[in-house]
């Protein structure tokens, strides 16, 4: 087993992490100043979304270059020092690189635009209008509206699949390729475990771009709302020999680095092509699971069919509970229920597969209002969609009560709100025995303790309505209650309460059923 299998990865959204200059924006330096708590948390490895220079129109995922460090964030000295920090405590650093589009500040897309000559033009995806004048295909972007903006210099619309200003990279070209090949270098030279890789489902488009057919009766109710299926702009065939270009790349070093996809499908069998045949990438996220409802019925569903597509050598499971990109789980899941929000937080570090934790997902965290006037999302600001965007889920880290929240100086002004939340600061839950934090903390050091909990075979388990176990290798059960009424499991033998999600229940005895109350949940050992 390697680390991105048995170890635990955090994502950590930099500028929301820790300020060190005072200028209400998390930095890199903060980051490494805060590494002695991620080393006593007992994570295996930091992912941080995009830290490259950037206008910033999507927060990073608009880049303007690819090898250099957004200033505000800090530099490549400060960057290094953060590796060596983080090597120093056994912590590795993912980076998240973005190959689907560029910024249009981008100095390639400055020149591709430039002229129809234009050596670079090829580095993105261009066509004449329909003869009335139209977009050249029915694509939609994903931030909403149609996926392509015409150029007023040569009349040619160019392709984003999300905001204007993130044009497409046309992975066609032999010099797009080689030029992240570099990228890729450049990074991993420096010190780089591995990327998460963003938008990695879609990167090649149809090149006759044709339309998309529209969404059917019975597709996942976010294709329906989108209303057309990607067929012609996602999950093409020729996206394999990308991902295999790159992990050749990733496994000319030692240890190899790691490709960790972005790959929005909703459909759990169709992650499987992601892996090849354990030569493209390591690990594929799984939305159709953060999508979920959060019931025993819909999460066991969803778990074993997962199971059951990525039951072979190659392939491994990746489970998150919240990111950037959505309402964190305590909202999204729990519906602000502290019970609940335990549970799914004792359900993420026991499943099989590496979990992936979102920054203040160990506290227990909600999502911060954040009112229109503070905006920062594009998806938030009214352009593309009036909703409240993905800001709530990206306010700053509470570090501790108190103005600044430990999170920036008492005088400065965050970036994003701080949270209010009672007691979800670090410096409240550290010692409490009863408290979110430890309980992750405790999960952690029990998955890494146990191999059975990091290694072995998941297997669910006959339980009632509204419940939901599996075992986990040999000596080890799970079971949640996520109904409102107390309910029961039967156990394969008699054993003991590792960790329950009341921790009054650590170390208890079990002979028969294991009773949990509503919104209960358990590691259960059992007795050889
Ligand atoms: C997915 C990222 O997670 C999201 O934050 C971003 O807006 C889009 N890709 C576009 O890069
Ligand atoms: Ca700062």
């Amino acid at each position: 087993m390697t680390w991105w299998q048995d170890g635990v990865i955090y994502q950590i959204y930099p500028r929301s992490f820790h300020d060190t200059n005072g200028d209400g924006v998390g930095d890199l330096a903060g980051i490494t100043e805060r590494l002695d708590h991620l080393a006593w948390l007992g994570i295996d490895a930091i992912w941080i979304t995009p830290i490259m220079p950037s206008p910033d129109s999507d927060w990073g995922y608009d880049v303007a270059f690819y090898t250099g460090v957004q200033p505000v964030l800090g530099d490549l000295e400060g960057f290094d020092r953060l590796v060596a920090g983080a090597d120093a405590r056994g912590i590795k650093v993912v980076l998240d690189l973005v190959p689907n589009h560029t910024s249009s500040k981008h100095r390639w897309f400055r020149e591709a635009r430039a002229s129809k000559s234009s050596p670079r033009r090829d580095y993105y995806v261009w066509a004449d209008p329909k003869p009335d004048g139209s977009p050249p295909n029915n694509w939609r972007s994903s931030f909403g509206g149609p996926a392509w903006t015409m150029d007023p210099v040569s009349r040619q619309y160019y392709l984003h699949n999300f905001l204007p200003t993130q044009p497409d990279l046309n992975w066609w070209s032999e010099e797009v390729r080689e030029e992240f090949d570099q990228i890729l270098r450049f990074w991993f030279d420096r010190g780089v475990a591995g990327f998460r890789i963003d938008v990695a489902h879609a990167i090649v488009k149809d090149k006759e771009l044709r339309d998309n057919p529209p969404a059917e009766p019975g597709d996942h109710p976010y294709v329906a709302a989108f209303g057309q299926r990607k067929v012609y702009n996602a999950e093409r065939p020729e996206a394999h020999d990308v991902f295999r270009r790159w992990r050749a790349i990733a496994e000319e070093y030692d240890p190899p680095r790691l490709l960790l996809g972005e790959t929005y499908v909703l459909d759990v069998e169709r992650l499987r092509p992601f892996f090849g045949a354990g030569d493209e990438l390591q690990l594929a996220f799984n939305f159709v699971f953060l999508h979920s409802p959060f019931t025993a019925e819909g999460l066991r569903s969803i778990v074993d069919a997962t199971e059951r597509a990525l039951d072979g050598p190659d392939t491994w499971p990746v489970w998150a509970i919240s990111t950037h990109d959505l309402p964190r789980y305590v909202d999204r899941w729990a519906a602000g229920s502290a019970d609940r929000a335990r549970c799914a937080l004792l359900m993420l570090l026991t499943l099989r597969g590496t979990p992936v934790l979102y920054y203040g997902d160990e506290l227990g965290m909600a999502d911060v209002p954040v009112p229109p006037e503070q905006r920062r999302d594009p998806v938030g600001t009214g352009a593309f969609d009036a909703g409240p965007g993905r800001d709530p889920c990206r306010t700053p880290m509470p570090w501790s009560a108190g103005p600044g929240g430990g999170f920036t100086t008492p005088e400065a002004r965050p970036w994003l709100p701080l949270s209010t939340q009672p007691g979800v600061t670090v410096e409240e839950q550290r010692d409490d025995p009863g408290s979110m934090l430890v309980l992750s903390r405790d999960l952690i050091a029990l998955r890494r303790a146990e191999p059975d909990l990091s290694s072995g075979g998941y297997e669910p388990l006959a339980a009632p309505d509204g419940l939901w176990a599996f075992r986990r290798g040999e000596r080890f059960v799970v079971a949640l209650n996520l109904s409102d009424t107390a309910g029961a499991v039967d156990l394969p033998s008699g054993g003991r309460i590792r960790i329950a999600t009341r921790r009054a229940r650590d170390g208890e005895a079990v002979q028969g059923p294991l009773a949990l109350g509503p919104g209960e949940a358990a590691v259960v050992e059992l007795t050889r």
